[in-house]
């Protein structure tokens, strides 16, 4: 039984979840990449996070591991309570090493990678997919325009910007309904115009890297920088990651004793 939502709640993808999410980019080996070094203490980590303390925002992408965290969440999760949104990405292509991310925003790379999540995910259709890179080598409308027909064929329930400008969110918006948009925002790096953006525009904004990759958790903190972000507004809804149970454990009691309104 999940418990009381962390840090309050907030509509994502038409969906009422924890404002605090729990990212899995670093549910893989060493530099994001392939299994877990201890695999019963990811699913510890993500069952956890939602049946102890009630996270229902889990935040994933194809191109973790890639494909082992989507698999995982299904291992661990799987048969989905109604009220837990899985938010993932496609567009970002992983290399084995030297490990690196391309963006690839080929229509058919989009429309495989979608079928691909919807079945390592064990569901009929990502209710939240961002765009997770721009490819310059492709308009952004045509790259948008790929999701919006997978979501006229059911296949996505809303689109999601990731790593976004002003200017490509405005361009984004012409074409497509943007449910969501993801940027790095966090206490060392506290500007982004996007979140000004969605903020007025009343767009929920999910901070990535929000502890900025571990150095805002260290030295005590974590509460800190948690009640940081959370207090930009009700449209902030951040997703610190975690590999540790007890990592998580703090990470919650942060949330919820230092961020909540
Ligand atoms: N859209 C994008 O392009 C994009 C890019 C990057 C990330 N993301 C998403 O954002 C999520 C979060 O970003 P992130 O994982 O890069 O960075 P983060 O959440 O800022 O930091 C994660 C790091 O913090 C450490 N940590 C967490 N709690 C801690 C604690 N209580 N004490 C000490 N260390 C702690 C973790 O180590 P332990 O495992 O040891 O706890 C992990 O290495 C990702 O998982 C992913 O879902 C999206």
């Amino acid at each position: 039984m999940s418990g009381t939502p962390p840090a309050g709640t907030i509509t994502l993808a038409g969906k009422t979840v924890s404002r605090l999410g729990l990212g899995t980019m670093r549910l893989t080996g060493p530099g994001t990449w392939g299994d877990p070094p201890d695999r019963a203490q990811a699913l510890d980590v993500l069952r956890q996070a939602v049946h102890t303390h009630g996270i229902t925002h889990i935040d994933t992408a194809h191109a973790y591991g890639p494909h082992t965290v989507e698999r995982l969440i299904k291992d661990a999760l799987h048969p989905y309570p109604e009220d837990l949104l899985i938010a993932t990405k496609v567009g970002l292509e992983a290399w084995p090493a030297p490990y690196k991310w391309t963006p690839n925003g080929d229509p058919a790379y989009l429309r495989n990678s979608v079928e691909g999540s919807l079945c390592r995910l064990g569901v009929e259709r990502l209710e939240l997919c961002y765009l997770h890179r721009i490819d310059p080598r492709f308009p952004l409308a045509e790259q948008v325009g790929t999701l919006k027909s997978l979501q006229s064929e059911g296949k996505i329930g809303h689109i999601g910007l990731s790593k976004v400008s002003t200017a490509d969110y405005q361009e984004a918006s012409k074409d497509v309904a943007v449910a969501a948009v993801q940027n790095v925002l966090n206490i060392h790096d506290r500007y982004d115009p996007v979140q000004e953006l969605c903020r007025d525009e009343g767009i929920p904004y999910v901070p990535y890297r929000p502890l900025d990759a571990g150095s805002a958790a260290r030295d005590g903190a974590l509460a800190t920088a948690l009640a940081w972000l959370l207090q930009l507004g009700p449209h902030i809804a951040p997703i610190p990651g975690t590999s540790n149970p007890q990592h998580l454990a703090d990470i919650v009691r942060a949330a919820t004793d230092g961020g909540a309104p």
